[in-house]
């Protein structure tokens, strides 16, 4: 009995080890967000991946065109200082994502993060 409790732990354990090691992991600590060349007026702001990593748990809520495979393409690779086309510019594609999920749940009364611009950008 001890031995097959001991093998479908083991197989437990190696099933959970899979999963870990298939799906991509965030960075783990505090990163600074890229800034669009041209469009640096404002205090970098720094994000707690780690801490969106848990409370939004759909990666593809932020990195929206990402296919799930390798890393995802910083946001001012493709939303650059200036609007492109249909590609909003970085200050606004940021604006919509971030601050735009921060309002909508502080209105439903939630716990989230910052809307005021310092509560981002400090200096
Ligand atoms: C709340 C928004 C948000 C969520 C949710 C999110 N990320 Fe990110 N992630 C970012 C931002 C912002 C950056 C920095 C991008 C930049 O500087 O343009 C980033 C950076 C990264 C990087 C580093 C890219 C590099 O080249 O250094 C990886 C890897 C990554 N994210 C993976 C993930 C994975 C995997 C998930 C889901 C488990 C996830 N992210 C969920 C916003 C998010
Ligand atoms: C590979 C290129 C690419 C990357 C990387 C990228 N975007 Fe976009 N983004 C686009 C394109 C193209 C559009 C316009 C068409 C669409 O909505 O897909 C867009 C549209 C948007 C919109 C407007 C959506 C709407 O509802 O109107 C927001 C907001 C946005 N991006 C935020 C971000 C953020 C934040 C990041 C980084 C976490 C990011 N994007 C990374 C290409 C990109
Ligand atoms: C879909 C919702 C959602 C999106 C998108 C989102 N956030 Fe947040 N944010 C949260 C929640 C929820 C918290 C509170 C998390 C916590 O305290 O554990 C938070 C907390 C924060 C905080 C304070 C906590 C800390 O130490 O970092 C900052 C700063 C922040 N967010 C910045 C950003 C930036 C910048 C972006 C865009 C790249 C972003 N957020 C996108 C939901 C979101
Ligand atoms: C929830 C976080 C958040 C809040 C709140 C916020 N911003 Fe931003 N902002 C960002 C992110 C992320 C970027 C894209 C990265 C960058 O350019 O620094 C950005 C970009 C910008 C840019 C373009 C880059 C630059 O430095 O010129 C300006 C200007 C800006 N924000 C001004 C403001 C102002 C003014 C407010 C308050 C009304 C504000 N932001 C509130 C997260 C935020």
């Amino acid at each position: 009995m001890k031995k097959i409790i001991a093998l479908v732990a083991m197989v437990a354990f190696l099933g959970l080890a899979v999963v870990a090691f298939a799906t991509p992991a965030g960075p783990a600590g505090d990163i600074k967000i890229v800034k669009a060349k041209g469009a640096e007026k404002k205090p970098v702001v720094t994000f707690s991946h780690v801490k969106h990593a848990v409370a939004v748990p759909d990666c593809k809520v932020c990195h929206h065109t990402w296919n799930g495979e390798g890393t995802p393409k910083m946001c001012s690779e493709c939303h650059a200082a200036k609007k492109n086309g249909k590609k909003l510019d970085s200050k606004n594609a940021a604006h919509k994502t971030c601050r735009g999920c921060h309002r909508d749940m502080k209105k439903d009364g939630k716990k989230t993060g910052p809307t005021p611009c310092k509560g981002c950008h400090k200096k």
